[in-house]
C-alpha cells in the first residue's frame, strides 16, 4: 500500500460528499470555471484560499508563492493575471498575506537561506522603503507583523502597475484590486483597506 493511500481514500470520500450534496457537482464544473475572484497568496500550508474564504472548487482562480510576492517580471505570475483578467474576468484580485509570515521574516534577517535570498530580496526592498515605520514598532513580532502589511500593499501596488490591470483600467474593465491579511492564530482575514478600482484610485494612492 503506498504511504499516501489516505490522501487518495480521503479524496473519493470527498468527491462521494460531494455528488451527494449536488449530483450534478462535477460534470457542471467539468464544462467551465468562471471564479469571480483571483488570489494571490503564500505558499504556507496554513492559509489554504478556498478554506479559509469558504469557496468551493470553480469559484477562486489561485497563485501562491513564498511571500504573496508580485514582481513584475515573474512570467508565471503575470501568466496568472493575465489570463484571470483577459479570459476568465475575474471582478476582484485579492493579494492576500499573512502574520508571521517565514518568508517576511527570513527577508528581515541578516542570514543566508540559499537560492531564496534572490526572491527574498523583493520584501527586502520592500522593508527599506518602510524601514523608519516598521523600526519604531515595538518588538520583533509587531515589526514583523509591520513589515508583513507593508509587503501586501507593495504586491498590491505591483498588480496595479501590471500591464495587465493597467489595460483593463484602460479599456472600463470592472476590476478591482485588494489587499488582506490572514492571522493564523485566529483564523481571520482583515482588509488593509487599499482596494484599487481604476486608474484614478490608484494614481490618488502612489502618490
Ligand atoms: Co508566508
Amino acid at each position: 500500500m503506498s504511504e499516501l493511500e489516505h490522501l487518495l481514500e480521503s479524496n473519493k470520500r470527498w468527491a462521494k460528499e460531494q455528488l451527494g450534496k449536488k449530483p450534478d457537482f462535477f460534470s457542471e464544473l467539468s464544462q467551465q470555471q468562471a471564479p469571480e475572484y483571483l488570489w494571490i497568496g503564500c505558499s504556507d500550508s496554513r492559509v489554504p484560499a478556498n478554506q479559509i474564504t469558504g469557496l468551493p472548487p470553480g469559484e477562486v482562480f489561485v497563485h501562491r508563492n513564498i511571500a504573496n510576492v508580485v514582481v513584475h517580471s515573474d512570467l508565471n505570475c503575470l501568466s496568472v493575471v493575465q489570463y484571470a483578467v483577459e479570459v476568465l474576468k475575474v471582478k476582484h484580485i485579492i493579494v492576500c498575506g499573512h502574520y508571521g509570515c517565514g518568508g517576511v521574516k527570513a527577508a528581515m534577517e541578516n542570514k543566508e537561506h540559499g537560492l531564496i535570498d534572490n526572491w527574498l530580496r523583493h520584501i527586502r526592498d520592500v522593508y527599506r522603503f518602510y524601514r523608519s515605520e516598521i523600526d519604531s514598532c515595538t518588538g520583533e513580532e509587531a515589526q514583523l507583523d509591520r513589515l508583513c502589511e507593508k509587503n501586501v500593499v507593495e504586491q498590491a501596488f505591483n498588480i496595479c502597475s501590471s500591464t495587465v490591470v493597467q489595460n483593463a483600467w484602460n479599456k472600463g474593465s470592472e476590476l478591482s484590486v485588494h489587499g488582506w491579511i490572514y492571522a493564523v492564530k485566529d483564523g481571520l482575514l482583515r482588509d488593509l483597506e487599499v482596494s484599487m478600482a481604476g486608474l484614478a484610485d490608484f494614481e490618488k494612492a502612489s502618490k
